[in-house]
């Protein structure tokens, strides 16, 4: 199975136009099940630095804009930018206020100008980009000096219950795979942006029954797009086995998905290479 411990292979994230579209079919549905995602974009806002007061911030990957309104309520005087590469998602935000714009984008190729923002937030969108590297190159251009990117992703280990259930049925692909906590370590480590804080801290969720978390990841979007995922419908035999390999994992309140979320605070420098 390809693993992102492993040098880059082509495609071995999902396409983006299907990442794209895949969230934006979920627009309708993604806040009635969102509880993960607002619990640690909460915790992320937590975290901005006090003194923090930016004229411009940017949410990138703002999905339905639910911490664009946060950010506008936390920045009053402030002008925001929403970015995401998922048309429906901010069609779906734009009505509901919080940011000023709303623009489509790439976070490894930010459609915006150089030193021209102080706070970059994004919430579990991150770990949709195959190159991380490159979203930390566009956030230090587009930081001014001083200016802060906030992030919040997923490492591996993330829906580990999913992935080796899955495993034990028919040894294939059916989890998004997730970069490992060391090299979100070293990629912010050699990105010139000063780490002020990096840890990751594991969310544990309880379903009932495979079937509610199986539903719940389809109306987030986050359902496996990887490349290599099984084709087709999930036959009734499969969808028994992984039922069955499920069922170890059960705990008393429910069976587990684990999700390892990434925090981390980098600082653009005041003054270049300091
Ligand atoms: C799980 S949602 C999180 C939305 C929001 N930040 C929140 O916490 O509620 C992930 C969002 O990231 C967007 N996304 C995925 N890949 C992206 C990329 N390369 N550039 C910008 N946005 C991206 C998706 O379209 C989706 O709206």
């Amino acid at each position: 199975m390809t693993d992102l411990s492993l040098p880059a292979v082509p495609g071995a994230l999902p396409d983006k136009r299907q990442v794209a579209a895949s969230f934006s079919r979920a627009a309708a549905s993604y806040d009635s099940v969102a509880a993960l995602q607002r619990a640690v974009g909460n915790a992320l806002l937590e975290q901005l630095p006090g003194h923090l007061e930016p004229h411009r911030w940017v949410d990138l990957g703002s999905g339905t804009g639910y911490f664009s309104r946060a950010l506008h309520r936390r920045f009053p005087q402030a002008a925001g930018v929403a970015v995401d590469i998922a048309e429906g998602m901010l069609q779906h935000a734009r009505s509901q206020g919080g940011a000023h714009a709303h623009v489509v984008g790439d976070a490894e190729r930010l459609p915006l100008q150089d030193s021209s923002v102080e706070l970059i937030f994004t919430s579990l969108a991150v770990q949709w980009c195959s190159d991380f590297g490159a979203v930390l190159d566009e956030a230090k251009r587009v930081l001014q000096p001083g200016g802060v990117l906030a992030f919040t992703s997923l490492c591996a280990g993330t829906l580990h219950e999913l992935r080796e259930s899955w495993q034990a049925v028919d040894g294939m692909v059916h989890v998004n795979r997730f970069r490992p906590m060391q090299e979100y370590q070293r990629l912010c480590a050699a990105s010139g942006l000063h780490v002020q804080a990096l840890e990751v801290r594991p969310h544990v969720l309880h379903y009932s029954d495979v079937r509610s978390l199986t539903h719940e990841l389809k109306a987030l979007g986050a359902h496996n797009l990887n490349p290599g995922r099984p084709a087709g419908l999930t036959g009734r035999e499969r969808m028994q086995g992984l039922l069955r390999a499920y069922e170890q994992f059960r705990q008393s309140q429910g069976l587990p998905a684990t999700y390892q979320v990434v925090y981390g605070i980098l600082q653009k420098p005041l003054m270049e290479g300091k």
